[in-house]
This record gives structure tokens, C-alpha cells and sequence, in this order.
């Protein structure tokens, strides 16, 4: 759930902003912040780590309804007598550990608890989890639909925050990054989009499956599968390492062909190449599906749009969000303005290259808005509900901090920044500490007041 009733009578995230506040004051010791996510403290699971999901589906886009083996092959870091995963899906079939019949219990909203016949020892194990039935959508704290979202001719799984446990079972929380392999069987006619890398489809008289591999390490919220009737999209470009980089997009024809932002996508890779050096995965792409969700997603090399929704803007976003999100992700839903904060200020400087506003007179027109303004509270790292996960001070506040530092750190250090965050950083998990360290290493300045201006104290920044 994206609030427990735990959580609104004694919220801890006062405790996790204050543990957040910690972790930016010079010289707070490591252990200053908590070892688990603290904005959905219910989800994600210590004791293992996962390495890879396998996901084989058989789905009916008529009835909605799925047969669903997930094969989680994982590394336990300790010996576990049992475990949970993270799942609201659908009827659990069956439970195998190490290829042996487990006990598992549903409990909670979304707790599934696996006790295997014999204790997990230390190092790599696997738990197959299948399951059937119709799996369902997530409402967020802000009322927005994730999860198994149906469509006209099919379904989108999305899964910003949380709603990846609607049809995997999963340490669904971004800090467990894994590798995702997708074998998904239709009945002919229909196509099946992914994370990833196309590597298979495999026809027979009734039915085609569709093999997706992302290889490249990925948070949970940013899988996504996309089933239904498609007109398919196959193209390449070259990315600034000279790789070949396929470009599988998938267009519901009965809401547009997306030609526009599909010939516009290599652009904006090369852009977003500049900017934070090259692309970080080995496929790109997009997916344009009716399902009836108010915002666009950067699910990992192939980001989702509703109809209509994929503008030059937005597609510069959701690309941006490759490199910052994706390759470099957060380990706690506190920091999302190092996602949606950078991107946001990749779709200024896009726009400033193509004739819009320059970035500083964005930020001024901005810095303009009363005292009073929804932009000013929380400040962006210091929301205490999930419910303000998408909200302006993570996006724009967020942006305007980007160029706050841009100021004070002068261009050549800005952008040696950004693209030293993304080298050092792909594939694995950060914090807005590990931002105000490498800032301050690249430009030899003291900026933990300028960082605690702009992401930790309420209010307007002062001094602009
Ligand atoms: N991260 C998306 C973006 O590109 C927004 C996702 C909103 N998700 C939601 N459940 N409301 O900005
Ligand atoms: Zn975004």
C-alpha cells in the first residue's frame, strides 16, 4: 500500500528526513542513514539479493487472465529459515526452492513468505513462484493507476513505485537491481513489448512467444510489459561509443503511429549522449499503449506514453531518465529529484538548444514565485508522503538546484559533474550524498550549504 495506517498515525518519515538531513551534514558518519528504503518501509526484503528474474508467462489479452512462472534466482547473504517476496498478485499455485517444494502464506497487503524445506545457506539459491488468475491494478497515494493496467486489446505493467508486486514477485524496492529475462506467450496476432533486448519469437500454429532480455541491472518500477495489437517498429542508430543500438518501438495503431517522436528518438539519444556521455543499455525504443494512466514512465531502454503523450518534451525526459533514474538510480524513494530533477533540466537545455527559454530565465521567472508557492514546500528530498513522489519540488525545485550548482560550480565543472556522476555510478545505486561528494570533488568547493538549501530546508531558497 503506498500509506499504511501505521505510517499517517506515526510518520516515519519525519525520521527519514531527519536521517536525510543527516546524511548531507559534513562529516555524518555512514551508518547515519537507515539500511532500508524509508518511504515504503513495508516494501522490499533484507536477507538476499536478486540476480535475476525469469518471467514465463502465458496470457489471454480476451479474459485478462495469466499463468505466470517467475524464476528468482538470488544470492542470500546470510542462512535464511524463510524469506518474503513482495506481491499483491493473483492466486499462488505453487512454490519451489532450489527446484523443492516450499510452504508459503499470504499476509499483509503484499507479503509473501517463503519457508523452504531446508534453510537457505549463504550464497546463490532460486525461488520459483507461479501463479494464475487476473492480476490487479495499484491505486497510488496521489490516485494514480499502476500495476497490470488493462487496455483496449491487452495490458501495460508499470510500475512507479511500487506496482511491480501486482504481477512479480519481487524485492521490490530500487536499491535491488537485477537482471530481467521475459518469455511471454500470445495467441497470434498480438505482439509483446518489453525491457531490453528482443532475442526470440517463437511461433506455433496459435501462439507466438516472445523472448525480452535486459541484461543491463534493473530496478523493479522501471519493468514494464506491454501486450496487445502493435504496429512494430524496428530501426538502429549509433550511439557516440560507435555500438550499433537496435530501436524496438511498438505503436498502438489505433491511437497513432507516434511518427513524430519515433523519428525525433535518435536526436534525442545523441542529446542526451552529450550531455551525460553514452548510452547506458543496449536497446532503446518506445511504447505507445491506451491505458487510461495520466503520465508517461522511462521503463528501462523502452519508456511508456499514454496516447498523446509522447511530445518532443516529454520524450526528452523519459530518455534523460535512462542515464539519471535508471542506469544511476536512487536507493531511497526520498531522492527522486535525482531522477526527476535532472531530467526536467534535460528538457531545458533541449529546449534551449531548439529556440525555447534559456535555462536562466527559467530559473528567474521561477525564483519569482511568491513565498507562498507550491514549488517552495516540501523542499524536494523532504516529503513525507508518497502522495508528493511527482509533485513540483522534485520536478522543477529539483531542476532549479541543477542549475543553482551550475551557477556556483561555473559550466566546465556542471557538466564534468554530470557526466562523472554517470560514469562513476551506472548500473548501481546512489544517494543526494553521493552527489554533494562528487560535486564537491570536481569543483574543489564547500556545497553542503548550497545542498541543504535547496533539497533539505522548506521554503524558498534564500540569496538568488
Ligand atoms: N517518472 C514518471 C516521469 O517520467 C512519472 C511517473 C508517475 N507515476 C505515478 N504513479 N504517478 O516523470
Ligand atoms: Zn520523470
Amino acid at each position: 500500500m503506498p500509506t499504511s495506517p501505521r505510517r499517517r498515525a506515526r510518520p516515519a518519515p519525519t525520521l527519514a528526513a531527519l536521517a536525510l538531513a543527516a546524511t548531507l551534514l559534513p562529516g555524518a558518519p555512514a551508518s547515519a542513514r537507515p539500511a532500508g528504503e524509508t518511504l515504503f518501509p513495508s516494501q522490499g526484503n533484507s536477507g538476499y539479493q536478486v540476480r535475476v528474474y525469469d518471467v514465463a508467462m502465458d496470457y489471454q489479452p480476451l479474459t485478462n487472465r495469466a499463468r505466470t512462472r517467475v524464476l528468482v534466482r538470488a544470492s542470500a547473504k546470510r542462512t535464511l529459515d524463510s524469506f518474503h517476496l513482495d506481491f499483491s498478485g493473483p492466486r499462488v499455485t505453487e512454490v519451489l526452492v532450489d527446484g523443492v517444494a516450499a510452504q508459503h502464506r499470504r499476509t499483509g497487503a503484499h507479503e509473501l513468505v517463503v519457508t523452504p524445506a531446508e534453510p537457505v545457506r549463504r550464497g546463490r539459491f532460486t525461488v520459483s513462484v507461479s501463479w494464475q488468475g487476473e492480476p490487479p491494478e495499484h491505486t497510488d497515494a496521489d490516485g494514480s493507476t499502476e500495476g497490470w493496467v488493462r487496455t483496449s486489446d491487452g495490458a501495460v505493467a508499470l510500475g512507479e513505485p511500487v506496482g511491480a508486486m501486482t504481477w512479480l514477485p519481487s524485492n521490490n524496492t530500487p536499491g535491488d537491481k537485477a537482471r530481467f529475462r521475459y518469455a511471454i506467450t500470445v495467441p497470434t496476432g498480438y505482439e509483446v513489448a518489453a525491457n531490453g533486448d528482443l532475442v526470440g519469437r517463437d511461433e506455433t500454429a496459435t501462439s507466438t512467444t516472445w523472448r525480452w532480455d535486459a541484461r543491463d541491472p534493473m530496478a523493479t518500477y522501471l519493468a514494464m510489459v506491454a501486450i496487445g495489437q502493435f504496429d512494430v517498429h524496428e530501426s538502429a542508430t549509433t550511439s557516440v561509443d560507435g555500438r550499433t543500438i537496435p530501436i524496438w518501438s511498438f505503436t498502438d495503431p489505433t491511437t497513432g503511429d507516434a511518427a513524430d517522436a519515433r523519428e525525433a528518438l535518435p536526436g534525442i539519444l545523441a542529446f542526451n549522449e552529450e550531455l551525460f556521455g553514452p548510452y547506458p543499455f543496449t536497446s532503446a525504443g518506445l511504447v505507445v499503449d491506451d491505458a487510461r494512466v495520466g503520465y508517461a514512465l522511462e521503463t528501462q531502454t523502452r519508456a511508456f506514453y499514454p496516447p498523446g503523450a509522447a511530445t518532443t518534451s516529454t520524450v526528452v525526459h523519459e530518455v534523460a531518465h535512462q542515464w539519471v533514474g535508471n542506469a544511476v538510480t536512487l536507493t531511497d524513494w526520498h531522492d527522486i529529484w535525482l531522477a526527476e530533477g535532472f531530467a526536467t533540466y534535460a528538457e531545458w537545455l533541449y529546449a534551449a538548444e531548439h529556440g525555447g527559454p534559456r535555462p536562466g530565465q527559467r530559473f528567474k521567472a521561477l525564483y519569482a514565485r511568491p513565498a507562498s508557492d507550491d514549488l517552495w514546500s516540501p523542499a524536494p528530498t523532504r516529503f513525507t508522503d508518497s502522495s508528493q513522489l511527482f509533485g513540483a519540488p522534485v520536478y522543477t525545485r529539483g531542476a532549479m538546484t541543477l542549475h543553482a550548482l551550475r551557477q556556483r560550480v561555473g559550466d566546465a565543472d556542471f557538466f564534468a559533474i554530470l557526466r562523472a556522476w554517470v560514469r562513476r555510478h551506472h548500473d548501481a545505486n546512489v544517494t543526494t550524498r553521493d552527489l554533494l561528494r562528487l560535486s564537491e570533488r570536481v569543483s574543489g568547493e564547500e556545497l553542503d550549504g548550497l545542498f541543504r538549501e535547496w533539497l533539505v530546508r522548506d521554503g524558498k531558497p534564500r540569496g538568488y
